[in-house]
């Protein structure tokens, strides 16, 4: 499995903030947002990344991960001339993913959950070995704002919508994503909405109309947040930095991951940390190096 990441759009649910700056590169706390939606592939063990971006952010993404080798990854990266909709980002995917089933992740959604992992390798897992589509579900006061879902009495997917005026749920579909490789040819065939985007709603409805989506709900445990807005960007960023400063702990540290995923050697942390040393982001990763 390989992982895209949608890192381009517009932006402007952050306005006047993301008029000059991509939204991805803002903090969510101590580190920039697109972080967390990398850590999270990198806790799943895929080292094959490739970012959907806008053309004038490309060198922008590149001065952060280069070629991602000093994360012992390989990052790739793709432009998406306009932001067209989620669902041409698997089409733009298309030779970079070369048949593979792929882990498909919105670079401006914020996940915690104490077996989030766990649950992220089972859908990667169920993909792999039987194919189709798993996606999860989130319980929220605001449907209107996301992509929902709807059960019938037997907990099974009945309908799933996007943006809808009339909600049938309150489970939102969270912005991380696994398909097998059907998921390019179904994305070519969608047709823009009547908001005129391409919608990822609609390859998942292609994929509940074959009997082949399963939509998981993620409980009370979890935390999960769409930081495109101010209020979620800014509950986001309070959320991990007192998560982070009860635990010792950092969520979302990539160079932490890449070292106990045993990608990267103690010399290359201590090299990675030594120009951020100014920071707890550098010290954490310096004493990190000291003690495992
Ligand atoms: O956050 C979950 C929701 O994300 C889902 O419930 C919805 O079904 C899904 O459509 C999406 O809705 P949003 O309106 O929140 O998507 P947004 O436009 O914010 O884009 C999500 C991310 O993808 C964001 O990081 C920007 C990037 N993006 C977006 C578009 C439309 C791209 O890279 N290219 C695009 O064309």
């Amino acid at each position: 499995m390989k992982a895209v990441i949608m890192a381009g759009g517009s932006g402007t649910r952050l306005y006047p903030v993301t008029i000059a700056v991509n939204k991805h590169f803002l903090p969510i706390y101590n580190k920039p947002m697109i972080y967390y939606p990398l850590s999270l592939v990198m806790l799943l063990g895929i080292r094959e990344v490739l970012f959907i971006v806008n053309p004038q952010d490309l060198e922008n993404f590149k001065k952060l991960f280069g070629d991602g080798s000093h994360l012992g990854m390989s990052i790739n990266y793709q432009i998406q001339e306009k932001p067209r909709g989620l669902a041409e980002g698997l089409v733009l995917a298309e030779d970079f993913l070369n048949g593979d089933s792929i882990c498909y992740m919105l670079g401006d959604n914020v996940f915690f959950g104490h077996d989030l992992i766990k649950i992220m390798s089972e859908a990667k897992k169920e993909i792999e070995e039987k194919g189709g589509a798993y996606v999860f579900g989130y319980y929220v006061k605001d449907p209107e704002r996301f992509g929902i879902v709807e059960f019938d009495e037997n907990g099974n997917v009945k309908s799933i919508e996007e943006k809808p005026k009339n909600p049938k749920s309150n489970f939102a579909v969270v912005g991380m994503y696994f398909y097998d490789k059907e998921a390019v040819e179904i994305a070519k065939k969608v047709k823009p909405s009547d908001r005129g985007e391409l919608e990822i709603t609609s390859v998942n409805e292609e994929y509940l109309k074959k009997g082949k989506l399963k939509v998981k709900l993620l409980g009370r445990g979890f935390a999960w947040f769409d930081a495109g807005t101010h209020d979620s960007f800014l509950e986001a960023g309070e959320f991990v930095a007192t998560i982070e400063k009860k635990t010792g702990l950092m969520i979302g540290c990539i160079e932490e991951i890449a070292y106990r995923n045993g990608w990267i050697s103690r010399e290359q942390l201590v090299k990675l940390a030594t120009p951020l040393v100014k920071t707890d982001y550098g010290k954490y990763l310096l004493e990190l190096a000291e003690e495992y």
